[in-house]
This record gives C-alpha cells, structure tokens and sequence, in this order.
C-alpha cells in the first residue's frame, strides 16, 4: 500500500496551484513556480522511500534500554514516530531514559523487568498494552558477561548468563508474540552478537558465547514459525561496543588487542547500530526473517 501523502504538503501545492491559475503579475508567476517545485520534490519525499522506516502509531518496547545500545534503539525508535516503554532490571535507568524520550516529546513509559523471570516478561508486555493499547515492536536486547577460564567458570555464572540472554530473550519472545500472533501483525528484533560466530579473544567467556549462539538459532527458529502468521523475528549481532558492558579493568586492557583485530579500528558507537535495528522494523524489512544481521565493523571477516 503506497504510504499517505503529507496533508499540509498537499494542502500547500494545492494553494501554489490556485493562487498561480489567479496571478497575472510575471514575477510572481516566476516566485509560484519556483514554490511549487520545491513542494513537489518534498511532496515526493514525504511519499517516497524513506517514509517507509516511519514508526507512527506503532509501539515498541525495548529491554535493557536503561543504557548502552537498548538506550540508544529506544531514542530511535521514539525519533522514527514510535510510543517506546523502556524497560530494564534497573528501575532508576529505566525512569531516566523515559524521561529523555518525554523530553523530545516522544511517548513512554518505564518499566522494572528482569527479563530472566518468566512472569514479568508476560508482566512487561502487558503493561504495554494496558498503557498503548498495542505492541508491534520487541527488541530483546538485555544481555550481561562474565569472564572466566571455562574450566573454572561457576554454575552461578552459567546459570546467571543463560538466564538472562537466552531464558530471558525466550521469554520476552514468547509473551511479544502471544499478543502479536493474534494481531497478525510484529517485529522482533533480539541483540544476539558476533560472539555467535567468533570466539573472542584474550578474554574468556563460554557462558556468554554459548547464550549468544543460542539467540542466533532461537532466531531462526522463530522466525520461521512464526513469519507466515504475520510476525518476523531477526536478530542483530554488534562487534564491539563502547558501552558501559566494555569498560571492566579486564577488557580496558584487552581494547587494544581488539582494535588491532577490527579492520575499522575503533570500536562502534551505539549509534552505529540503529539504522540496522530500524531496517528491521520498517516496512522495508517485509521479506526478512530469521536474519542474523552482523555489525561488527569487518571483524568476523578476518
Ligand atoms: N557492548 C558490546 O560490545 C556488545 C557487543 C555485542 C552484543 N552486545 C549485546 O548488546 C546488549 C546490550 O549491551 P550493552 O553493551 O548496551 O550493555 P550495558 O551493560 O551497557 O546495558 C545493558 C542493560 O541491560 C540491563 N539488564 C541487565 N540484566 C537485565 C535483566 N536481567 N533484565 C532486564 N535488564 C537487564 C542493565 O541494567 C543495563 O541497563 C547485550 O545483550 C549485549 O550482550 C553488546
């Protein structure tokens, strides 16, 4: 369905093109006309192609959004025309977020979730939709990482990290789609990483490694069960980061290490990653399912 005009372009053309059907007066013949080509080429835009990554009516909602990348997706996601509930374990980060969403005149909401507890995944969506009414969007992206030589690693530390990035990226898919299945209509996006494809290196992490592998086949699975009843489900897989989840002591001093293994030598900005999270959401995504979409600035080439 080709998308809506803008109604005050439409209105401003039709005002140029009445006003220069009336004027006799030669330069202001010229000025109209000049009008008019200027609101038909923003009148082309509004209808054109990047009015497909609009989000206006939609409602998304994005765990771990207190900080770091889930912060940065839900401005975007606010700024592309969306209502944005921000959730995160950390109630305070949640709230403060929100509040700068609100600030931009964005609508939001914050809630308290640990995403590793089946039940408030189910509590958080409906909080959503008590206060939207709806949901279209999911982006699963709360994820923690603990390093440790795998001989040594903890059941705690196993335990911890598959409870929060794959129970909890499960049950927030779970309780999304419950409610977007019966709409027809959703998109899930889940932040796997490149530690599905790659092992990183000099720290250790299986736990994290292995949870992030299992996003990227959880994705696919889901994806396509789920895509023929209305709902896409893909993943992002980001390289490394400048977050706050990058700047323990340990990982400070392995940063060089990981520069000079990144063909683009630097680390990526948050910011770095939205436009992928926003193909995702868009219109434009319509075919796409089960993608595991990699930004890692050319490491996993090397
Ligand atoms: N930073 C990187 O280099 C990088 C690379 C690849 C993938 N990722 C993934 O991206 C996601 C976001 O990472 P980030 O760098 O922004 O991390 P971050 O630590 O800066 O932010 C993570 C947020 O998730 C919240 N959180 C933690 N546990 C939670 C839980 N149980 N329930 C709800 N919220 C919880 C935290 O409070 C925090 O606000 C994670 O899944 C991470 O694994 C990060």
């Amino acid at each position: 369905m080709a998308p809506a005009a803008d109604p005050a372009l439409e209105q401003l053309e039709a005002l140029i093109k009445e006003t220069l059907a009336s004027t006799t007066d030669p330069k202001v013949k010229d000025k109209l006309t000049k009008a008019q080509e200027i609101v038909s080429t923003a009148s082309v835009r509004a209808k054109g192609v990047l009015n497909k990554f609009a989000l206006d009516g939609q409602v998304a909602v994005v765990t771990g959004a207190g900080q770091g990348i889930g912060r940065s997706i839900a401005h975007a996601l606010g700024e592309a025309g969306a209502k944005v509930a921000v959730a995160d374990l950390e109630f305070n980060r949640a709230e403060t977020v929100a509040a700068e969403l609100q600030a931009k005149g964005i609508q939001s909401l914050a809630i308290k979730v640990d995403v590793s507890k089946k039940q408030e995944c189910e509590d958080m969506v409906q909080k959503v939709l008590s206060a939207f009414g709806d949901l279209h969007i999911g982006v699963n992206n709360a994820g923690i990482v603990f390093h440790s030589d795998s001989e040594d690693t903890s059941e705690q530390e196993w335990t911890r990290t598959m409870g929060v990035n794959l129970n909890g990226v499960f049950y927030c898919c779970q309780a999304e789609a419950k409610h977007m299945l019966k709409k027809g209509y959703g998109r899930i996006i889940n932040t796997a990483s490149m530690s599905a494809t790659i092992v990183n290196h000099p720290q250790r992490q299986v736990a994290y490694n292995t949870s992030k592998a299992g996003v990227v086949h959880m994705t696919k699975t889901l994806g396509t069960e789920w895509c023929d009843r209305g709902v896409t489900v893909n993943c992002i897989s980001p390289g490394y980061v400048d977050t706050e989840l990058n700047r323990s002591e340990l990982l400070l001093q392995v940063r060089t290490q990981w520069l000079n293994e990144t063909p683009m030598k630097r680390l990526a900005d948050v910011e770095d990653l939205v436009g992928g999270v926003l193909y995702l959401t868009s219109k434009l995504s319509n075919f796409t399912t089960g993608l595991d979409l990699i930004m890692d600035g050319g490491f996993t080439c090397w």
